[in-house]
């Protein structure tokens, strides 16, 4: 398994007077997990969905293997995504909804399945995802991004909602992916988490990079957190 490379180039974004993302430039590896880093509002998401054309950049570029997300073949199997924005119908059971997502990139439906499995709703994957708790959405939302055994996944914040056991859990889970080589991007703010979870960090503060690189190369003898701190104000409250 061989993720993409996935590459910011002088990315800027700006809603009205808003500049969401600031000339971000810097490079998401395969075979290792990337944390996509910083305060509210410090323009983690829109880095996100601009790699995915959710979004379409000012000016610069956001490229997956050198090219525009509409340009890469079968993305909707080859790039896993875990947004926030993910809605699910309420009125179907978890297999029905994966079943919907499944026609539409075109994978198997063995591939319901093995994915429930994978993050243990097998057996509530017959509800109602109306009765579904914040953390089975969840679960059920990375269940999506895994259906069609994408090389690259990028997760915005998808340890939101999750209990301490699930949260272990998805380090594990993202490690693994990492480890067979797809490219993983994962935002979050959870930074005790991020600090066992990532090998690379980007921290983002009001749209600007902060810092880049390996995570003890940006941190040296300092924790995330005391670094992140350093280098952040976010909204000061
Ligand atoms: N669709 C939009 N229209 C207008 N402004 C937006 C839009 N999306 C984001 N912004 C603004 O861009 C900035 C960055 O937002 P973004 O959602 O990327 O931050 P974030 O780092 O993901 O924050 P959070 O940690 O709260 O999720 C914010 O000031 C936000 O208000
Ligand atoms: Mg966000």
């Amino acid at each position: 398994m061989q993720g993409a490379t996935l590459r910011y180039d002088g990315l800027t974004k700006r809603y009205g007077d808003t500049v969401a993302v600031r000339d971000l430039t810097g490079d998401i590896r395969p075979g290792v997990v990337t944390g996509m880093l910083g305060p509210n509002g410090a323009g983690k998401s829109t880095a996100l969905k601009c790699l995915l054309g959710l979004a379409a950049p000012t000016s610069g570029t956001a490229t997956i293997d050198g090219v525009a997300y509409g340009a890469v073949a079968h993305a909707g199997r080859r790039i896993g995504t875990v947004l926030e924005t993910r809605g699910f119908h309420p009125g179907l059971s978890a297999v029905a909804n994966l079943r919907v997502i499944a026609a539409a990139i075109d994978v198997d439906d063995a591939n319901v399945a093995r994915v429930l499995e994978v993050v243990s709703l097998t057996g509530d994957a017959g509800r109602r995802v109306r009765g579904y708790s914040l953390g089975m959405r969840q679960r059920l939302a990375i269940a999506a991004g895994l259906l069609g055994d994408p090389d690259t996944l990028i997760l915005d914040e998808p340890a939101n909602g999750l209990d301490p056991h699930a949260i272990v859990w998805l380090r594990g889970l993202l490690r693994t992916l990492a480890a067979e080589g797809r490219t993983v991007l994962v935002s979050s703010h959870q930074l005790a988490e991020m600090e066992q979870t990532v090998d690379d960090v980007f921290i983002m503060d009001h749209g600007d990079l902060r810092a880049q690189g390996g995570l003890r190369e940006v941190c040296g003898s300092h924790s995330l957190e005391e670094t992140f701190l350093a280098l952040t104000e976010g909204t000061g409250r």
